[in-house]
């Protein structure tokens, strides 16, 4: 019998959709309950199953993770027009990502993995920039309607303490069109600012909040508010090294610039922490690898790059070792990652990053980079010398 880390805290682990939730399974077979002993709340996420639900599984996938405080979860499939038709869906169901952080609300950190054989599409990044990106409210709860004749679109105010409604006019359509409302609350900024220049990343952070200063001094950092605009200039100038922290729908789209100038989609960690400061949700920053999945589907060999998804459960496995005071989990997940890396570092890598040394073009199987199944092969040997089996 080999010897696990056994573990007393709850975590709560969510299925997903496609390629990836082929990897999640032999993450989470061969590489994690190989090694320890891990009490997994499960919860299907796939798309075929929150439709038979109607979607509750989402929700109270979301009500665990509150209650255990730890969640890894899978890529999942948000359904458009197309997709309803392909599983015969009840109807489109929304984004879970959207439903979880709308009742976990919190602030998702994303930061890139560095793998110093993988050059980076802007090779002035030479340290991580974290992105902070609060996520809750702004466009993705954002009421929305159809505008099909003319007439004014108004917003009003009506305060809880019976004083009179307070009314904006927003627009007179001459004619057909659209309009959103859409908001934000104090809580959620305000532990944005908190949770990352104090809690997470002290030393790390060039950008934080004002009100901080005597701490940030202390630590030699600073904060400065700039326009993304402005801002999306100077990161593209800067050497990384900084914690940038946007509003929901910026964080959205710089975080898959940074990803892609960092190298690869595939080396980008994305965790949510709660403002609760204790519950995280960790996954991979993305989606379900749809063209592998359907390459897979017709039998032919893939090579999907696992590394995020293999994050998704250190990261949440580090963070309940820290919750039950486990040095061994804590210790097992830093040499996972460690594994992860040094296995790109050894020349054994899958397609999208042997294409960011060579050129998509250019690369060929088994000459530059191995298939999904070998790679994760090798993940696994290199994580079982690393363990002194
Ligand atoms: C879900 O959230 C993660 C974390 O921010 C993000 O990287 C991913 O792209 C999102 N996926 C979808 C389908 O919205
Ligand atoms: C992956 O490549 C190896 C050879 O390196 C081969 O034996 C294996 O069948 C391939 N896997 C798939 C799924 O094609």
């Amino acid at each position: 019998a080999e010897k696990k880390i056994s573990m007393q805290g709850e975590t709560k682990r969510m299925d997903g959709d496609e390629m990836t939730r082929i990897i999640w399974e032999f993450i989470k077979e061969k590489l994690i309950l190989t090694n320890v002993d891990v009490d997994l709340k499960y919860y299907d996420l796939g798309l075929p199953y929150r439709d038979q639900t109607d979607d509750q599984v989402t929700i109270d996938s979301a009500l665990a993770t509150k209650k255990y405080n730890v969640a890894v979860k899978c890529a999942t499939i948000t359904p458009d027009e197309a997709r309803v038709e392909e599983f015969s869906l009840k109807k489109m169901w929304k984004s879970p990502n959207g439903t979880i952080r709308n009742i976990l609300g919190g602030t998702v950190f994303r930061e890139p993995i560095i793998c110093q054989n993988i050059p980076r599409l802007v090779p002035g990044w030479t340290q991580p920039i974290t992105i902070g990106r609060h996520a809750f409210g702004d466009q993705y709860r954002a009421t929305d309607f159809v505008v099909n004749q003319p007439g004014k679109f108004k917003m009003v105010f009506s305060p809880s303490d019976g004083s009179a409604n307070k009314e904006w006019e927003v627009y007179d359509f001459p004619a057909g069109g659209c309009g959103m409302g859409m908001y934000n609350t104090d809580e959620q900024c305000s532990f944005l600012s908190d949770h990352w220049c104090l809690k997470s990343y002290p030393g790390n952070t060039d950008f934080c909040f004002i009100h901080y200063k005597p701490e940030f001094d202390k630590l030699k950092i600073w904060y400065e508010h700039r326009l993304i605009d402005d801002m999306v200039a100077q990161v593209l100038k800067s050497s990384g090294a900084f914690v940038w922290g946007c509003k929901n729908y910026d964080g959205d789209v710089q975080s898959d610039i940074l990803a892609q100038g960092f190298g690869s989609l595939g080396l980008m960690t994305s965790v949510l922490v709660c403002p609760d400061g204790k519950t995280i949700e960790a996954e991979a920053a993305h989606g379900t690898v749809t063209r592998h999945y359907r390459e897979h589907q017709k039998g032919r060999p893939t090579s999907t790059n696992p590394i995020a998804s293999i994050f998704a459960w250190t990261r949440g496995l580090e963070h309940r070792g820290k919750l039950d005071g486990n040095p061994d989990l804590i210790k097992f997940s830093q040499t996972l990652e460690r594994v992860c890396v040094e296995t790109v570092e050894s020349g054994i890598m899958t397609k999208d990053l042997a294409g960011c040394i060579h050129g998509l073009s250019n690369v060929k199987l088994n000459e530059h980079y191995v298939n999904t199944t070998d790679f994760l092969d090798a993940i696994k040997k290199n994580l079982d010398t690393a363990l002194g089996k």
